[in-house]
């Protein structure tokens, strides 16, 4: 079903929601479901940076030493997801592939399970649950992987979802609600006495409406005449997946996620129950740059292969690079700006697909309310008002400039 377009006229509605990407639809399905009068603009509503992610659920095994706040909203976001993509399933009539199959993650050498236990130990600390394995129990849980495993975390409570079908979910969830699309690239903020008033787009048609949501994802910080001490500081952090197909024949290949960190890299494989296999992902930071490259894909296949050698009989059946939203502190930046009637709701950097139910939930609660609820005040976009990181002028240009 396509979505329901706006003609080139003005439109304007109570909120405007510039990104049609997971967190852009999220938001614009919540704000309907309020009675919000809303409007997506985005050329390819459903595209973005989700129709590249694995879709891991990954708060626990994805923790990071320093975001102990952000592991917060992982974890709220996680506990939600059940209902969440019931609801959406029951609006949508699409299945979302959400899975509660668990996560393990191994260690191949010494170094690994040194990093490894350091990780356990943190989640230990953080009150999450996860058990260490022996290499001989991890091979029992998964009898594809190497027989060098050294040993393991098992992690239950880190699932997976399918990011492709939850975007095109959350299209058709958005469509019902009566959410408009607006096909066309955004291309500069209206501000008008010193207020948002909605945007103008690529071809000139004017959008105008009481609030604006910047949820653009990696380009969030590209939409020309956002005022400097608002513009988010978001920057592009490139990802390569690659897509296998397992063959009936050798099904079940993985029953769990499986993850590691070879020789200091992050490789994972998430399994679908329709014979997908996603191995992820390479972290560069190249500015725009979406190309597959040779390394990126030898490195991701050596390092899987590593974990589990089997998968080099598996068709390799795509290849692609998507663009992470990332922050200075790797953290969203959700509801309002210092500028009246603009909202963020942008860099989630690797967290996007996890934080999508939370996200929308506090996005709906800051366009009625103007406030944050509280799970989310510590990711206001004013902590970053007045920080060094923030985009000089001369790297804000038109979201028409660059691939998402
Ligand atoms: N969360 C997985 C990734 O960003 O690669």
């Amino acid at each position: 079903m396509h979505p329901r377009t706006t003609t080139p006229s003005a439109t304007t509605a109570d909120v405007l929601v510039v990104g049609g990407g997971i967190i852009g639809l999220v938001t614009a399905w919540r704000a309907a479901q309020r009675g919000l009068s809303t409007t997506v603009v985005d050329p390819e509503p459903g595209g973005g940076a989700a129709q590249v992610a694995a879709g891991m659920l990954a708060a626990v095994t994805e923790l990071h030493y320093g975001e102990q706040t952000l592991l917060g909203l992982n974890l709220e976001s996680a506990r939600r997801y059940p209902d969440f993509a019931a609801e959406l399933t029951e609006a949508s009539g699409r299945d979302l592939g959400y899975r509660a199959c668990g996560t393990l993650a191994v260690a191949l050498d010494s170094d690994d399970r040194a990093h490894l236990r350091e990780l356990h130990a943190l989640q230990r600390r953080s009150g999450l649950a996860s058990e260490w394995l022996s290499g001989r129990d991890c091979r029992r849980l998964e009898p594809m992987l190497a027989p060098g495993v050294r040993g393991g975390l098992r992690v239950d409570g880190d699932h997976q979802v399918d990011p492709r079908r939850l975007a095109a979910a959350l299209v058709v969830a958005c469509e019902r609600a009566g959410v408009v699309f607006h096909r066309g690239w955004a291309e500069r903020l209206s501000v008008v006495r010193d207020r948002a008033r909605g945007i103008v787009t690529a071809d000139g048609t004017e959008l105008t409406a009481d609030q604006t949501v910047l949820a653009a994802g990696s380009l969030s910080g590209r939409l020309a005449d956002v005022p400097d001490d608002v513009l988010p500081p978001v920057r592009p952090v490139k990802g390569q997946v690659l897509r296998l197909t397992v063959p009936k024949a050798y099904a079940p290949f993985l029953s769990r996620t499986v993850r590691a960190v070879v020789r200091g890299g992050h490789v994972y494989l998430v399994p679908r129950e329709n014979g997908e296999l996603v191995v992820g992902a390479t972290s560069e930071e190249l500015g725009w740059d979406t190309t597959v490259t040779a390394g990126g894909v030898y490195e991701l296949l050596r390092d899987a292969h590593e974990l589990v050698p089997g998968i080099t009989e598996l068709p390799l059946t795509e290849t692609r690079a998507g663009l992470r939203p990332g922050s200075p502190d790797n953290a969203p930046m959700l509801g309002p700006t210092r500028l009246a009637g603009l909202q963020l709701a942008t860099g989630h950097f690797r967290n996007g697909v996890l934080l999508t139910p939370v996200t929308g939930d506090v996005m709906a609660h800051a366009l009625t309310t103007g406030e944050l609820p509280d799970e989310a005040r510590p990711f206001t976009p004013r902590r970053f008002a007045d920080s060094p990181c923030a985009p000089s002028p001369a790297t804000s240009a038109a979201l028409t400039e660059q691939p998402v």
